[in-house]
């Protein structure tokens, strides 16, 4: 069986060294690896939860498009798609929407960081808090779930979210599957071997924290640039430097070869120049980097280009999702009216109405006699003895038949207590039945 691998990737902001050594080069050599079939998405229904700038929407979609691309994504090998594209998403994401539990929505983490800091800052609890924000999760899950992922690569963060889509998932499966798992319950993927690289001040690599290095944004100016600006101690050259305590060592470990790194450590215990050590940074960087820079740059030029692999893609992910999305609505009862015969539920099989009885029979008299009773066994009528059992029989063939116009004259009397009402009534029942 394939391995099914699937990420997202939310297209806000900029591509960075350190989204490139933590998530896109890894995510690319998995891709490549045989036996993994491999989705990548631009969650951009999820970059407008935290942006309302259409035209940074659109440049973060292509910029990112194209980093993926210039960084070595085989479009051939792996379905690379935008979520906004695929219309089946938002589809499964209401179906999802109406078995997930708020209950479960008010412990996801971004959410309650939120409250959390509205509650600090002595605002109402939800202030600022956008159903887009809340409802997050479910819209992840259906990303997921869509495409039957089982393995889902994201970084610590997002672990709760795919435990969401497992419960919700496992939900959906239960109420709707009729004991058939429609949906693979998914599994975060964290790789501990990816490089998490420190930004320009040691601290995680981060837009947040403003310590980025570009990747291929402005080119290998801004790139040498910003490599200068990397924090280290103020030893002298000369002096030994201790290469297990500057960030600078582990992120030329991320681009390195590993002689270049044992090289790289002694010569700075030997005294290497800061400004040198940089430099040499700057040279393993830019024998990954330059190559795809140039791709990225000739990328952007022809976005159209990008647009119809985009759109390839989404066809490729569409094959997958229309039908499993037609499955699905199936599933939860929204069919047609024509083309699926509606399963009528089986009425419980309505018990025959119970009729009044007559029974004949005869006594030790060697008369024939008949006898109606009620449906619930209460005696209505009792005959005379007839002397033939023929006649008898007649005579109640004419009751069931006729009801009440034979009473009249019938050589039977009625039980003390009952009425002709009574007797009526239940001879009614024959002609009815
Ligand atoms: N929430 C993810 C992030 O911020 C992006 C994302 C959206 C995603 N949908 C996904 C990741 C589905 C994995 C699977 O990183």
């Amino acid at each position: 069986m394939t391995l099914r691998v699937l990420t997202g990737i939310t297209t806000s902001g900029t591509p960075h060294l350190g989204n490139y050594a933590g998530a896109i080069r890894p995510a690319i050599a998995a891709s490549r690896q045989p036996g993994a079939e491999s989705f990548f998405f631009l969650a951009d229904y999820h970059a407008l939860i935290k942006c309302d700038d259409p035209a940074r929407i659109q440049r973060s979609r292509l910029e990112i498009a194209a980093t993926w691309l210039a960084s070595g994504l085989d479009t051939s090998r792996v379905t690379f798609y935008r979520q906004s594209d695929i219309p089946e998403i938002p589809e499964l994401n209401w179906l999802l929407t109406c078995v997930t539990s708020k209950g479960m929505m008010n412990r996801a983490h971004a959410y309650k960081a939120s409250t959390d800091a509205n509650e600090a800052a002595g605002e109402e609890l939800d202030a600022g808090v956008t159903m887009g924000l809340y409802c997050y999760p479910v819209l992840m899950a259906a990303d997921i779930l869509m495409f039957k992922a089982h393995k889902v690569p994201v970084g610590r963060d997002q672990i709760q979210h795919i435990e969401m889509a497992r419960d919700v998932g496992q939900r959906f499966n239960h109420l709707f599957g009729a004991g058939r798992e429609l949906f693979v319950l998914p599994e975060a993927a964290i790789e501990d071997n990816v490089a998490t690289l420190p930004g320009l001040d040691g601290r995680k690599m981060s837009k947040s924290y403003d310590n980025t290095i570009p990747l291929f944004e402005g080119g290998a100016k801004a790139l040498k640039a910003a490599v200068a600006r990397i924090v280290t101690d103020s030893k002298l050259p000369g002096e030994p430097k201790d290469p297990d305590n500057s960030h600078l060592v582990t992120l030329f470990d991320a681009f390195a070869n590993a002689e270049e790194r044992s090289q790289f450590r002694a010569d700075l215990r030997s005294g290497l120049a800061w400004g040198e050590a940089k430099q040499r940074f700057l040279t393993v960087l830019e024998r990954d980097l330059a190559p795809m820079r140039a791709k990225y740059d000739e990328l952007m030029s022809r976005p159209e280009h990008i647009e119809a692999l985009l759109q390839e893609g989404a066809a490729k992910a569409r094959a997958v999702a229309t039908p499993f999305l037609a499955e699905l609505r199936e599933a939860v009862g929204l069919r047609r009216f024509n083309a699926i015969p509606v399963a009528v539920e089986k009425k419980a099989e309505i018990a025959a109405p119970q009729l009044p009885v007559f029974k004949q029979y005869r006594e030790a008299d060697g008369k024939f006699y008949f006898k109606l009773s009620s449906a619930d066994g209460r005696l209505l009528l009792q005959s005379q003895g007839f002397d033939s059992g023929r006649d008898a029989g007649q005579w109640v063939g004419r009751l069931k038949n006729e009801g009440a116009a034979a009473l009249d004259g019938v050589p039977a009397s009625f039980v003390e207590g009952v009425s002709r009402d009574d007797v009526v009534a239940a001879l009614g029942a024959f002609a009815a039945a």
